[in-house]
């Protein structure tokens, strides 16, 4: 399998065969009760989905539980090698309420998702987590290209010459969106300290209510731990010349502050100055910690 073709789009390294493909993208036409979960890749979103999987199905995972998490939600701007056809054809199949997901940065989300007011929720983990998780997947999935030492792999990163772009204009690109559209702004790190405050959070934007025991069933179910057991959450079911799993797992550590093991003292000096170069100015509150 050769990785995935890279098309600038506005100066944005993008997954995307053509131009011609991307013109479909960008014309894609959401519905009104498409729910979107859109992150920075490595941020959260397998674990987003599977929580709204269980939200929207009551706490009842035997409804869904045939599909896996990575089929069951099409990213609308790839198009996998090991499926039939791209993932937008997918998904303009798939009956409403549709969870479509997305990695696009804001300012290139096709306008139909904006005009229809669709609900969306993002996702946003610290650089450094982030960068540390990328690297792993570029290790382990033949649709990226090797990454290389983690050395050039943080340079890539921090120079915004990575899949999907600069982590620090995508977080904060989103950031600024969602004070004009219908826009939930989720932090990783408090999901994971936290799920059940930020689960309400969820249920409240989608106008949801559900007993105290089926969230905290939820809360089970979509722990690090038993979501790395389960088949259809762990992405195993992937085919294995697309994720190899013996280099490194999907779902690898779930954590929050793995970077200090990967991260030199100098390196962290470097990245912490050019970080607040990056992010002079933005109210946006990452934590890096445990
Ligand atoms: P690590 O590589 O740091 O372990 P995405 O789904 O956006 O590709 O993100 C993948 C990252 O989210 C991986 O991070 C993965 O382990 C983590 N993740 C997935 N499910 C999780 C869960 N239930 N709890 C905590 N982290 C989770």
């Amino acid at each position: 399998i050769t990785p995935l073709n890279v098309l600038h789009v506005h100066g944005v390294p993008l997954l995307i065969p053509s131009k011609e493909m991307w013109d479909k993208i960008y014309n894609f036409q959401a519905r009104p009760d498409d729910l979107i979960v859109a992150t920075y890749p490595k941020s959260g979103t397998t674990w987003m989905q599977e929580i709204l999987d269980m939200i929207q199905n009551d706490g009842d995972e035997e409804k869904y539980r045939q599909v896996a998490t990575f089929d069951r939600h099409p990213v609308i701007e790839v198009a996998f090698p090991h499926k039939e056809k791209p993932d937008l054809e997918i998904a303009l199949e798939i009956p409403s309420p549709r969870i479509l997901k997305t990695h696009l940065p804001s300012h290139l989300i096709p306008p139909s998702i904006w005009k229809q007011n669709c609900k969306i929720i993002y996702v946003a983990r610290n650089a450094k987590d982030c960068l540390v998780s990328y690297y792993h997947f570029h290790r382990m999935t033949s649709l990226l290209a090797d990454p290389q030492s983690w050395e050039d792999f943080c340079e890539k990163f921090m120079s915004g010459k990575v899949a999907y772009g600069s982590w620090y204009d995508h977080v904060k690109g989103w950031w600024d969106a969602k004070d004009k559209h219908q826009i939930l702004y989720l932090f990783y790190e408090d999901i994971k300290k936290n799920p059940k405050c930020e689960i309400y959070k969820v249920l409240d934007f989608l106008e949801k209510t559900l007993s105290e025991d089926i969230i905290n069933k939820i809360i089970h179910h979509t722990s690090f731990e038993v979501m790395s057991k389960n088949p259809m959450t762990n992405q195993t079911a992937v085919p294995s010349n697309i994720f190899d799993h013996t280099i490194s797992k999907f779902l690898r550590k779930g954590m929050p502050g793995d970077w200090k093991n990967y991260f030199t003292v100098a390196m962290n000096e470097k990245f912490d100055e050019h970080y607040e170069k990056k992010m002079a100015g933005a109210t946006l509150p990452f934590c890096t910690e445990i």
